[in-house]
């Protein structure tokens, strides 16, 4: 008897940590509508960045210099070249993410999901956490939303696009690459630490009323909020 209800209880701890990891791995990719009904003021500062417009960058005849000096054709579509979408969407080739047959807005150009993680299984906890601090002050764990798929660490993320090409410092890196190395131009070389600060990529800072709390927190977190821009609603 002691021993089989041992057995339950392992069993049941191990189904815990595998659903638990499985419901970071499989969270499915939804778009940056909700994201950005919330976060307003990220949403309109992130609309002017590289990263948003980074379909465009794919047109015929755009940027045209750069891709003549990465061996590319400036007259060609590459819209809705496999090679290519992969880096300029979010979530190519994962579940809810964007494809080529039926491209949606809401997941075209490197948005919200490719930085923070796929958000349809985490964006509901923010909601309900956002009201029970309005209401009673009651804070939340991230360890919740890490769990779910929201990412707090980023750099593998950015390493996947800005790092994915053969002889490449990451470890992971596999075809399709990227045609923009350092060995193309220095000013390609990807520094996490320092590319991570440029508000003009990734989108203004605003301060938090500090709904969540612990770890896993990004390592530059207080000091991103330290400097921080106020806006009416905080968020
Ligand atoms: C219903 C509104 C709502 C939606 C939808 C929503 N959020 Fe949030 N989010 C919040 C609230 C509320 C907070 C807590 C803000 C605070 O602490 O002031 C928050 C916090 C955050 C934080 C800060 C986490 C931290 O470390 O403290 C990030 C990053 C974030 N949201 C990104 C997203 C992304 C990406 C999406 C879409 C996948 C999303 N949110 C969808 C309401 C929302
Ligand atoms: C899904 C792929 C993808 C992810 C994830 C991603 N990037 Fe990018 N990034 C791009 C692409 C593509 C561009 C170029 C967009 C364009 O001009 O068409 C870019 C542009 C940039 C630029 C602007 C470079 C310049 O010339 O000014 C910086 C800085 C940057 N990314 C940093 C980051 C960081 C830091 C992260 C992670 C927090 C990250 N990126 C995540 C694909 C990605
Ligand atoms: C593995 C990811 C990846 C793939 C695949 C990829 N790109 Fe990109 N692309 C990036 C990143 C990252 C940047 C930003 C580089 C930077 O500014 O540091 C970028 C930037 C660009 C730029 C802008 C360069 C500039 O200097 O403004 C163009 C144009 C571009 N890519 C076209 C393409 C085309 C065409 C393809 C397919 C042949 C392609 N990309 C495939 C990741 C990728
Ligand atoms: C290229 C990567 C990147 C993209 C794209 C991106 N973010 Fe962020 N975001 C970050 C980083 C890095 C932080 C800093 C995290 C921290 O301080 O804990 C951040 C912080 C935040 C925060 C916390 C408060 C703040 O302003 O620092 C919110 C909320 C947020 N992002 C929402 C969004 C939304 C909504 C979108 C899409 C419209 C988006 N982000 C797109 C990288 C990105």
């Amino acid at each position: 008897m002691k021993v089989m209800s041992v057995c339950a209880v392992i069993v049941a701890a191990l189904f815990t940590i595998v659903s638990g990891q499985s419901l970071a791995a499989d969270a499915p990719f939804e778009g940056r509508k909700k994201c950005s009904s919330c976060h307003k003021a990220q949403a309109s500062s992130w609309k002017d960045t590289a990263h948003a417009k980074a379909m465009e960058s794919l047109k015929p005849n755009v940027k045209a210099e750069a891709k003549q000096k990465a061996n590319l054709d400036p007259a060609k579509d590459y819209t809705q070249d496999k090679d290519c979408v992969g880096c300029h969407v979010d979530g190519f080739g994962q579940k809810g993410g964007y494809t080529i047959d039926s491209p949606k807005k809401m997941l075209t150009g490197v948005g919200c999901e490719s930085c923070h993680g796929p958000g349809r299984n985490y964006r509901g906890d923010h909601r309900k956490s956002g009201q029970a601090f309005e209401k009673k002050g009651k804070t939340t764990k991230r360890s919740v939303l890490a769990k779910k798929g929201q990412d707090f660490h980023f750099e593998e993320r950015c390493s996947a696009c800005h790092l994915n090409y053969e002889g490449s410092p990451w470890k992971d890196a596999k075809p399709p690459y990227t045609p923009y190395t350092p060995e193309v131009d220095a000013k390609y070389t990807f520094n996490f630490d320092e590319m991570v600060k440029d508000v003009k990529a990734m989108h203004e800072h605003y301060k938090l009323d500090g709904v969540f709390e612990g770890e896993p927190k990004f390592k530059f977190h207080e000091e991103f909020q330290a400097s921080a821009k106020t806006t009416k609603k905080g968020k």
